[in-house]
This record gives C-alpha cells, sequence and structure tokens, in this order.
C-alpha cells in the first residue's frame, strides 16, 4: 500500500478576504479593530501551520477575481475559509461558486453581523458554509482554520 505521508504534500488551504479588506487597519477602527489584513495573513500562516496545514492568502475587491479564485481552488485547495465581507450580503453568484466546489468552507467576519445594520443581518454565502464564525475580530480566522483542520483530518 503507498503511503500517503510519503507521497506528494497535502494541497493547500485558501483563505480568501473580500472587497475593503485591504484596508482594515485603516478603515472604521472601531468596528474593525487595529490589525492590518498582513498582521491577520500572518495569524493565519502560524496557525494553519500548528494544525498540520499551509494556507494561501488572496484579497480581492473584485467578485468576479472572488469567483475565479474559488473555482481554482476546486483543484488546487483542500477548504477555503472566507469572509466575503460586503458580497456577504449581495451576491448570489459568489455562493454558488462556494456551492459548485464541494470544498469545506468557512465563513468568517470580523464584526458580529448581527449586531449591526440589518442589511448585514443575512450572508448568502452562509448557506452554503459549513460554520459561521463572526464577532471574534482576527480570532475569527484562527477558529476558522482550527475547525477547517478538524473537517479535513484524515483526509488528504
Ligand atoms: C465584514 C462584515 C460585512 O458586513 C462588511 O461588509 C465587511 C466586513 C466583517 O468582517 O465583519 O466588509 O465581513
Amino acid at each position: 500500500m503507498p503511503n500517503p505521508a510519503e507521497g506528494a504534500p497535502a494541497a493547500p488551504v485558501l483563505v480568501l478576504n473580500g472587497p475593503n479588506l485591504n484596508l482594515l487597519g485603516l478603515r472604521e477602527p472601531r468596528i474593525y479593530g487595529h490589525d492590518t489584513l498582513a498582521d491577520i495573513e500572518t495569524l493565519c500562516r502560524a496557525t494553519a501551520a500548528e494544525h498540520g496545514l499551509r494556507a494561501d492568502l488572496r484579497q480581492s475587491n473584485h467578485e468576479g477575481e472572488l469567483i475565479d479564485a474559488v473555482h481554482e481552488a476546486r483543484t488546487a485547495h483542500r477548504g477555503i475559509v472566507i469572509n466575503p465581507a460586503g458580497y456577504s450580503h449581495t451576491s448570489v453568484a459568489l455562493r454558488d461558486a462556494l456551492a459548485a466546489v464541494d470544498l469545506p468552507v468557512i465563513e468568517v467576519h470580523l464584526s458580529n453581523i448581527h449586531r449591526r445594520e440589518e442589511f448585514r443581518h443575512f450572508s448568502y454565502v452562509s448557506g452554503v458554509a459549513d460554520a459561521v464564525i463572526c464577532g471574534a475580530g482576527p480570532h475569527g480566522y484562527a477558529l476558522a482554520l482550527a475547525h477547517l483542520a478538524r473537517l479535513l483530518e484524515g483526509t488528504r
């Protein structure tokens, strides 16, 4: 029997951040805090490594680019952590892409979207996510990666 541990390294997980998250640290710090996207990416790399995963970090302000990244993940990644940001509340197309790829998906929001304006209470992505974490700030990404690692246990 071939030993998978000796084969090619397992594919990374995709951590995908949507529009305006490139401005973290500057953007409404009262809501989103002072950590930058680079700080969050450092946290994601470290947390992924703690769980024996590799994280690929992507951010885009463009809906189509996010969808393309999800499509690429179909063959290049083992799972997805996504903060769809504003597209959570508007994008059927992003939801459809996530539904199409058949990978575990964890949705993250820095803020508690249920405590905010009513238009943020609904997320198109939540219906196709395995888990949703919101309101934990940057730690939400660490929680998401830990949960993704659990879901991936025993798979390659
Ligand atoms: C967000 C919440 C969204 O409502 C908002 O549009 C964002 C960020 C969050 O991380 O709290 O851009 O996804």
